[in-house]
């Protein structure tokens, strides 16, 4: 049975799309992954459909849209036919984003460093604990060694939220790989963007490992 990752924050444009489909990219080169889009806008099918066009050169990941009254059979099956499965949410919680939740095994929740972006997230964690499940703050777009990053970080501490020690930095590469229809990992293996993937993806094993 698959490990299910969803990536959700009410805030819009925090990098739940970016985050998705780059540690599902990442994780495709060892594993059988699929991507659950349940976001109207279609931004990960975009993402999916660009990807096609690298054909055998990038690992195979399976793709659903499935939405609806359909979203819990097909999250069933996707589970057991995969070993992750990552779910994209809208910016906001509707129905879907409700079911991705209560099916997750970790709920993912980017943040960028501003207090709206956590303001945000406070909706997302705790919509997670009333499911009872495991979620975590990424920070997302973080600029190093600033004054921001460390008040964001006293802020986030001073809250008690659960934050994963790994974060992203504001990078060209994850725009530019995204618009290739490819993950940091594969479009540039050694920039820091795909250290700071891998990274980050290794925590989130960690944590959703049984
Ligand atoms: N770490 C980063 N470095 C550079 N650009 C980034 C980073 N993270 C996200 N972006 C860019 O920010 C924009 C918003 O990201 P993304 O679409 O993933 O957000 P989202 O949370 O899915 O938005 P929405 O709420 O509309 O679904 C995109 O253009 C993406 O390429
Ligand atoms: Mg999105």
């Amino acid at each position: 049975m698959a490990v299910v990752i969803t990536v959700a924050q009410q805030k819009g444009g925090a990098g739940k799309t970016m985050l998705a489909a780059n540690l599902a990219a990442s994780l495709a080169a060892t594993s059988r992954v699929a991507l659950l889009d349940i976001d109207p806008q279609r931004s990960l099918a975009r993402w999916h459909t660009l990807r096609a066009t690298h054909g055998d050169r990038v690992a195979a990941l399976e793709f659903s849209d499935v939405s609806g009254w359909r979203l819990g059979r097909e999250l069933d099956q996707l589970q057991r036919d995969h070993d992750f499965v990552f779910i994209d949410s809208p910016p906001q919680i509707d129905t879907d984003a409700r079911l991705a939740i209560r099916g997750a095994d970790l709920v993912l929740i980017p943040v960028q460093p501003s207090p709206p972006d956590i303001w945000a997230a406070e909706g997302t964690l705790k919509l997670a604990a009333d499911e009872r499940r495991a979620a975590r703050l990424a920070l997302n777009r973080v600029p190093t060694g600033s004054r921001l990053r460390e008040s964001v970080e006293a802020d986030i501490a001073a809250r008690k939220l659960p934050v994963l020690h790994a974060t992203l930095g504001n990078r060209t590469v994850f725009a530019s790989a995204f618009a290739a229809g490819l993950g940091v990992t594969e479009a540039a293996p050694r920039s820091t963007a795909a250290a700071e993937l891998r990274a980050l993806l290794a925590e989130i094993q960690e944590i959703t490992r049984r």
